[in-house]
């Protein structure tokens, strides 16, 4: 039998590689395992418990309605943050403004995080899968004062680390730091996120695609010629793909990681920006899908070259499998 590593010793023997960081960016990764395991604890009560399942009655600053899990979410990483000491501030999905953290131990942290603490949040109340999204920058303000918009509104290409977690069949968290990307699945018997997938990377291509075809009469004709091709026995499989939409992307991403696949969401005249937001969704799920071999462009652009201009910046995102995401931008006038 082999022996398990945890992710605490994964994360010590990989600590090496940040001789900058010193030890920083371990602890926040372990700060957000341990908030990740209360969450997944929670996650696992909802349907028992009242104060987890259902609608918080208030409407977010992305105009959707709030679960009460997206608020729990939400809070136990907002504190995680703001009581490990290197976070000088956070931006999230939730929440309408960033925020700076305010102790003065909180001023000296040199990172901040930006992300989606609940993602996938219409699917709580039917027990599918949903996640957490992070992302993780160096701060560009001065270490010891408050930190500011411009922290947060860095280009995708500047995150030291990303990762997500997703609350499915198992819970797993998976990150990368910039040298490849790893995957622990949470074992509940001990409390411990356990190494289950080293060295992930993405099919180059597969058989799945990803997307929301109820809109499909409202997005750009290069779309159309797409999920065409997918579902025509002239592609470059001789045989119709399968459409697989979860409807929480990072589980629809996870699997595209595993398996090979697409996920598409374009713009489309109800939502003319797209729908995904650009710094707590895209901008980590990018990096884990190039670390790991895939692509992540909004059908023109490659997503970490963007240079973000507000916060809840939205953007069409279309991720996945290398040779898949190449041809899905081929077909585009
Ligand atoms: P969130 O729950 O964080 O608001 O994210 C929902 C996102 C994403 O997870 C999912 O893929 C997509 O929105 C689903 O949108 P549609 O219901 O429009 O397909
Ligand atoms: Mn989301
Ligand atoms: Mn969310």
């Amino acid at each position: 039998m082999s022996k398990v590593t945890t992710l605490n010793e994964f994360i010590m023997d990989r600590q090496a590689e940040f001789p900058f960081a010193s030890g920083e960016l371990s602890r926040i990764l372990s700060d957000i395992a341990v908030a990740s395991k209360i969450v997944s604890r929670d996650v696992r009560q909802a349907g028992l418990v009242d104060h987890i399942l259902g609608a918080q009655g208030e409407i977010n600053i992305q105009g959707e309605e709030q679960q009460k899990l997206d608020v729990v979410a939400d809070q136990q990483f907002i504190k995680a943050f703001e009581n490990g000491g290197e976070i000088c501030g956070i931006a999230s999905e939730e929440n309408d403004d960033f925020v700076a953290f305010t102790s003065d131990t909180a001023k000296n942290g040199k990172y901040v995080v930006l992300f989606d603490p609940l993602d996938g949040s219409s699917n709580i109340d039917v027990n599918v899968s949903i996640g957490t999204i992070f992302s993780i920058y160096r701060r560009t303000s001065e270490a010891g004062t408050l930190a500011t918009l411009e922290d947060m509104l860095q280009i995708g290409n500047e995150q030291i680390a990303a990762g997500y977690v997703l609350y499915g069949s198992s819970t797993m968290l998976v990150y990368t730091t910039g040298h490849g990307v790893n995957g622990f699945t949470l074992d509940p018997s001990i409390g411990e996120f356990c190494l289950s997938h080293p060295n992930m990377k993405m099919p180059e291509s597969g058989r799945m695609y990803a997307m929301n075809e109820g809109n499909i009469d409202i997005c750009e004709p290069g779309i159309k010629k797409y999920v065409q091709y997918c579902q025509s026995f002239d592609n470059d499989k001789g045989a119709p793909y399968s459409g697989r939409y979860i409807g929480s992307l990072v589980a629809d991403f996870h699997r595209n990681m595993i398996k090979g696949g697409i996920y598409i969401y374009p713009d489309t005249t109800t939502s003319p920006e797209g729908k995904l937001r650009l710094l707590y969704e895209c901008n980590p799920l990018a990096f884990i899908a190039e670390q790991a071999g895939g692509l992540a462009t909004t059908g023109r652009i490659r997503v970490l070259d963007i240079q973000p201009n507000k916060l809840h910046q939205r953007i069409p995102f279309f991720c996945g499998s290398k040779k898949m995401v190449e041809k899905a931008m081929s077909l585009l006038d």
